[in-house]
């Protein structure tokens, strides 16, 4: 037995992973990944996107690069924020190797071993394994279809003076819930009151369904002064583009960003140039647009689809609210002492796979579930919910 870090010994094998290696059975529908539709790539734009940054500067973007980004990238990821309400200057952003790297690297300089962090509960599992490496002790704030409950975060803020809090405020991950701008605006002015950092993670803010979603946390900070201090902002061009590229960025205070960019240093020196330079060709070819307005209706479609045969199907014996937006439903079997690790097994022997909710929560309710309908057909989403009732 090698003898392995003791951090280690904060984190376990994801239970998804687990899940994950029974998905190969033959006929087996999945409502478990997170993964977007491959199907809805614009594999024409990113190939265009590729060959025109390797045709205009191959020597650039074949070599070693800055640490910080790939300049142009920045500059033109700058817009795509402006666009989005939010400004920012290009130095004010560094590029990350996805957003998972951004957490990371927030993890990595902001949290030493025993620190409290407040987490959305349930939230993203890789950050919850995360942030627990860096030895995090991690306290669930309770959320609804409006995201983080405000009040009761801030009792848990000042009983426990986090070192931080982490919020999916757009369509979260497992949640689909998305917080108010009532409760933006009031997760801002707590940041400023208690002197805590807000982390902002948002991979699911473009993909809304009918209305946008209120702007982002980073957007309104202009109106809540001192707020821009309090907050980092991860963003991705995985959950819209592809999480191929690996291409996600971090948007926060100064001294934040020269840490960050230090321990990616010695992380992964720098996001791929080729991935870098792609992602600013394609943001620069304006075909995001399109490609969104091609994504959008058929997430909705399938979301819709998915929720309609949940109601119609299992009835009274789960309960969700339906998303406005991303690729999950949060979802709680209502009969007594159900418990949805159980009802996995089960399914996988009928040929349906999700994910059991309890590893998105450190004190998790057994009975709920995530399902996940951004890349099975409506047919296959209808059949699933069949199976999961039978
Ligand atoms: C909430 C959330 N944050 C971050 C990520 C990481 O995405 P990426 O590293 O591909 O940008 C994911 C991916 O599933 C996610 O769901």
């Amino acid at each position: 037995m090698l003898p392995f870090a003791t951090r280690l010994q904060n984190v376990e094998t994801s239970a998804i992973r687990e899940i994950f290696k029974l998905l190969g059975k033959p006929g087996i529908i999945s409502l478990a990944g997170g993964f977007p539709d491959a199907a809805l790539f614009d594999v024409e734009g990113i190939r265009q996107a590729s060959q025109r940054a390797l045709a205009d500067k191959p020597g650039e973007v074949l070599q070693y690069g800055a640490t910080e980004g790939y300049q142009p990238l920045r500059e033109q990821l700058a817009r795509y924020m402006a666009g989005k309400g939010a400004q920012v200057d290009p130095s004010g952003l560094i590029v990350t190797t996805g957003s998972q790297q951004a957490l990371d690297l927030i993890g990595k300089t902001m949290i030493s071993p025993g620190d409290k962090v407040i987490v959305e509960a349930p939230t993203f599992l890789a950050t919850i394994q995360c942030f627990r490496l860096y030895g995090a002790h991690l306290i669930g704030a309770p959320i609804d279809a409006e995201g983080v409950k405000v009040d009761e975060l801030e009792k848990l803020i000042v009983e426990h003076q986090p070192k931080l809090i982490y919020l999916i405020p757009t369509f979260g991950n497992p949640s689909g819930a998305m917080l108010s701008l009532a409760r933006r605006k009031r997760v801002l002015e707590l940041a400023v009151q208690h002197k805590v950092l807000v982390v902002e993670d948002d991979p699911y803010g473009e993909l809304y369904f009918n209305a946008p979603p209120p702007p982002s946390m980073l957007a309104l900070s202009k109106d809540i002064a001192g707020s821009r201090d309090w907050l980092a902002h991860c963003g991705s061009l995985s959950k819209v583009l592809s999480p191929g590229l690996r291409v996600g960025w971090l948007i926060g205070h100064p001294e934040l960003l020269a840490k960050a960019t230090m321990c990616k240093q010695f992380s992964d020196a720098h996001t791929s140039n080729l991935a870098q330079a792609t992602a600013n060709e394609y943001l620069q070819m304006n075909r995001m647009d399109d490609a969104l307005s091609r994504v959008r209706p058929a997430y909705a479609q399938r979301a819709q689809a998915l929720c309609a045969a949940l109601k119609k199907v299992l009835g009274d014996g789960i309960d969700f609210s339906a998303p406005q937006g991303g690729m999950f439903v949060w979802a709680r079997l209502t009969a007594p002492r159900a418990d949805a690790r159980e009802f996995a097994s089960q399914a996988i022997e009928r040929g349906v796979a999700f994910i059991p909710g309890t590893p998105f929560c450190r004190n998790p309710d057994h009975a709920t579930l995530r399902l996940s309908f951004a890349t099975s057909s409506i047919e296959k989403i209808e059949e699933a919910v069949a199976r999961l009732k039978a």
